[in-house]
């Protein structure tokens, strides 16, 4: 079947590249003669287009992504609570209960003339990219996060640009701490996975870095702060992954799942920082660099990636391909199926060279 009109989606969390995907899918499929039209907010566009004055589907012509490869966000819009799959849906009695919407999308999909879709990103949408191809639909899903932890493809855009960011966080933060001879903890995003926090705190020369793949043991890391004392470094940094999680211990939630949203992590920074104020007797403040990590315009590499991926993205439409993701194993980016793609995240190896490299360099891990 040919394809005439391409359907557009941005899922999840936003991620610097986004707008550079969606701009590389548009000029790509115009090019071959096919229309493009986004969905905006995730699915919301299709399943519920009245909850949006403006519509639930925007053209995407030429004009529509102009200047778009270096701005942060995303101009369809996304969302992390919309999941078709388990659509958030009052229950009779009260509360809400989650709901498969998937049939009804696929429905929505038909109604419009929507031949193919290109599905922007994470597990959650990769899921979802995956049930619709299973009934019918041509899907390319492009993997997306800033916590990098999407098994299947060596790195996702964004990821870059989040290092990059807390990189330069932690240099500025070095003064403060130095100055005050304090403790500075940094809490960055990353899920149940310690790539920003590895990347960042060894390029940023953290002091101890904290992974949900390495449980700490809080005493280790004062040990660590008061050898530095004793050997005239007054100051600690510490940077640890919003998962991180004490030996034996649970993770920081701010917020527990419920009905069509997953958990929210977050708050371990404070807790770490009290706990060292306490152990080391020592000043201590907690930075949470939080959603400002997503944020901002992409570094060159994410650009890059993003544009490959998208344009990789439609070639496959283009070959008749359905029910993959493009994925980078550098240096080429090569196509993997949805259902490998979403089967695992991709956690930091502790026995894997940077690991090794903090350790070679004296960063503490606590454990
Ligand atoms: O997956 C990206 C991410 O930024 C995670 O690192 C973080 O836990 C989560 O999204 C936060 O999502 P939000 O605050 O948008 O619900």
């Amino acid at each position: 079947m040919t394809i005439r009109r391409l359907a557009v989606s941005t899922g999840g969390g936003d991620a610097p590249g986004l707008n550079a995907v969606i701009r590389a899918v548009v000029l790509s499929a115009l090019r071959r003669g096919w229309s493009c039209v986004g969905i905006r907010d995730g699915y919301n566009g299709l399943l519920d287009p009245a909850s949006d004055p403006r519509g639930g589907l925007v053209a995407l012509d030429r004009d529509a992504v102009r200047g778009l490869t270096h701005l942060g966000g995303t101009i369809l819009g996304t969302t992390n609570r919309g999941n078709p799959l388990r659509y958030p849906t009052p229950a009779p009695g009260g509360g809400t209960v989650e709901r498969d919407r998937s049939d009804e999308l696929v429905a929505r999909f038909r109604e419009e003339r929507l031949d193919a879709l290109v599905a922007i990103g994470g597990d959650g949408s990769l899921e979802i990219a995956h049930v619709l191809a299973g009934k019918g639909l041509r899907v390319v899903g492009v993997p997306k996060t800033i916590d990098n932890d999407l098994d299947q493809t060596v790195v996702t855009f964004g990821f870059d640009t989040a290092v990059e960011f807390a990189t330069e966080c932690i240099d500025r933060l070095h003064s403060t701490a130095e100055s005050h001879q304090r403790v500075l903890v940094v809490e960055v995003m990353g899920r149940y996975a310690g790539w920003i926090a590895l990347h960042a705190g060894v390029a940023a020369s953290a002091d101890a870095i904290l992974i949900p793949e390495i449980p700490y043991t809080i005493e280790r890391v004062a040990e660590k702060i008061a050898a530095r004392e004793r050997s005239g470094r007054r100051f600690s940094i510490v940077v640890a992954a919003e998962g991180a999680r004490p030996r034996g211990g649970g993770l920081t939630l701010q917020e527990p799942a419920a009905a069509g949203r997953p958990e929210r992590l977050g708050g371990v920074g404070e807790k770490i920082s009290a706990e060292l104020a306490r152990l080391t007797g020592k000043e201590s403040r907690a930075v949470v660099l939080g959603h400002l990590l997503r944020g901002g315009r992409p570094t060159a590499n994410d650009r890059l990636l993003a544009l490959r991926f998208g344009a990789a993205a439609v070639r496959a439409l283009a070959a008749g391909q359905s029910g993959v993701m493009v994925s980078l194993n550098p240096p080429e980016v090569r196509y993997v199926p949805l259902s490998a793609g979403i089967r695992r995240m991709k956690t930091v190896p502790v026995d894997g060279d940077t690991v090794q490299t903090a350790r070679d360099l004296g960063i503490s891990f606590g454990d």
